[in-house]
């Protein structure tokens, strides 16, 4: 099975680096980010597993919970985080999911047969906290991925689900963002006291509303 935007997040119950997970109950009422690696003791998984660790503070200010999903078994994790901690000068500071049987990786489509069939593609799940899927990305195993990107489609999401905006391309917290199509140009000066410019009928720009 895979999943798509606005599905329920499927549960499970997996064996982690720090115990068992349940994970909606885990999730709780925080966002969550669920990201998959091919293996244990590869070169880019190690440098994306110490990335996330030393960016553990920006995902909590953003009320994020992060947890990775590797197909080793936890003793493997175990071992693996002293190497990540060592040569990434962190301390992994989440859970590591132990998917040996691909369970959870088949349930939310981390495997791509035509890719590899023995690894784990590199994708990306935000959940939200109603554990619906907001973003899937996936990457080559042989390319690491840019956590402050994810960092920044966290700040859209968060913003465009309490406003009537979207945010344009390259958008970074504190600039413009585009009102909603759906919103009409006449109602706009009610909803967006800080002001806005209409470029085009389709196009108005406002600064970003929550700051
Ligand atoms: C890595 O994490 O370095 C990696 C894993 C599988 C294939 C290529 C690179």
């Amino acid at each position: 099975m895979s999943i798509r935007l606005g599905d329920t997040a499927p549960d499970f119950t997996a064996e982690s680096s720090e115990g068992t997970i349940h994970c909606h109950q885990w999730l709780g009422d925080k966002w969550g980010i669920l990201f998959s690696h091919p293996a244990d003791f590869t070169p880019v998984c190690t440098t994306e597993l110490g990335t996330v660790a030393k960016l553990k503070p920006e995902f909590e200010k953003r009320n994020v919970k992060v947890i990775a999903l590797s197909v080793d078994p936890v003793q493997s994790h175990l071992e693996w985080i002293k190497d990540i901690n060592e040569t990434q000068n962190t301390t992994v500071n989440y859970p590591i999911i132990a998917d040996p049987a691909f369970e959870v990786s088949k349930l939310y489509g981390f495997v791509h047969p035509n890719a590899s069939d023995k690894f784990t593609v590199r994708s990306v799940v935000i959940i939200s906290p109603d554990k619906k899927v907001k973003l899937l990305i996936t990457y080559p195993a042989s390319t690491g991925r840019n956590f402050d990107e994810i960092l920044r489609v966290i700040d859209s999401l968060q913003l465009t689900d309490n406003y009537s905006v979207a945010t344009p391309a390259n958008w970074k917290q504190g600039e413009d963002v585009v009102v909603i199509p759906a919103i009409k140009t006449e109602d706009i000066p009610a909803k967006f006291p800080k002001g806005f410019k209409e470029i085009k009928s389709y196009l108005r720009i406002t600064p970003q509303p929550n700051i």
